[in-house]
């Protein structure tokens, strides 16, 4: 990446002739519940076909040029939800991994969950350490698993962090800028997402990757999870293609119509 930056041909002209940087895509996986509904089921049933509906989106990304997917799993605030719908959204990841991490691990995917870990069962845990150091040598495709995360619980923690650095004498506090506070982010080893998706129809980001999100563009589907697959996945990816990107900077072609 940096070496082709740096060559000749490279630059804001030869750019578009290149192949693009690989994406960061974000998902919000919503509507479990209404296409059990819909269905006559019980909400668990769509919390299952959920699980299918992100195998299948794994494995459709790395042919879209996605090179890092994060899907939002369980929220800090999923608690507040019937217990034995919250039981059953904690059994999620074992389903997932227990049919699932052999395959990634020998495609070369690298497995993070990021959120909280309090408050999940240690049985939880240690499955989740476990997925996470069976493919930590893996550099292919990272799939980053949302669960018990929020974005503000994340950013309290990246402060509270910060803070016991100050306090134990490790940092300054003039030394906090945007960079050094991100390392402190669950996210931190991630590049920002490019594109943030949510089907189910809701236009929220619901404590999702607030700070990641600075950036990002979003795209809103109207498909229930559990019937996502790969042609949404590149419908989304065909709006975010016409998307104009300019970080808060004007294109070139305005800076030259305004002088
Ligand atoms: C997404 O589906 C799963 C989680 C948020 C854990 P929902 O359970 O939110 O489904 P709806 O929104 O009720 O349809
Ligand atoms: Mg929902």
């Amino acid at each position: 990446m940096a070496a082709e930056e740096n060559s000749p041909s490279a630059g804001a002209q030869g750019r578009s002739a290149e192949a693009p940087p690989p994406l960061h895509v974000a998902v919000v996986m919503d509507g479990n519940g209404r296409w059990a509904k819909r269905r006559g089921l019980p909400r668990s049933l769509g919390h299952r076909a959920g699980v299918e509906a992100l195998k299948r989106t794994v494995s459709a990304a790395p042919d879209l040029n996605i090179r890092w997917l994060t899907v939002f799993g369980f929220s800090t605030e999923n608690w507040s939800r019937p217990a034995a719908e919250v039981a059953e959204l904690m059994a999620l990841p074992k389903r997932y991994f227990e049919s699932d991490i052999a395959r990634l691990e020998r495609e070369g995917v690298r497995v993070r969950v990021i959120g909280r870990r309090e408050g999940l069962s240690p049985e939880l845990v240690k499955l989740v350490e476990d997925a996470q150091a069976r493919t930590a040598h893996n550099d292919r495709f990272f799939l980053n698993i949302a669960f018990n995360y929020g974005g503000q619980a994340d950013i309290a923690d990246a402060a509270r962090r910060f803070a016991e650095d100050v306090a134990a004498g490790r940092a300054r506090p003039e030394e906090l800028t945007e960079q050094l506070f991100a390392s402190h982010l669950a996210t931190a080893d991630s590049p920002a997402p490019d594109v943030i998706i949510r089907p189910s129809g809701e236009q929220r980001l619901s404590n999702f990757l607030l700070w990641e999100a600075a950036y990002a563009e979003l795209v809103f589907q109207d498909v229930l999870w559990p019937d996502y697959g790969a042609e949404h996945l590149k419908a989304a990816l065909q709006v975010f293609a016409g998307r104009d990107r300019r970080y808060g900077a004007v294109v070139a072609d305005d800076v030259l119509a305004a002088g």
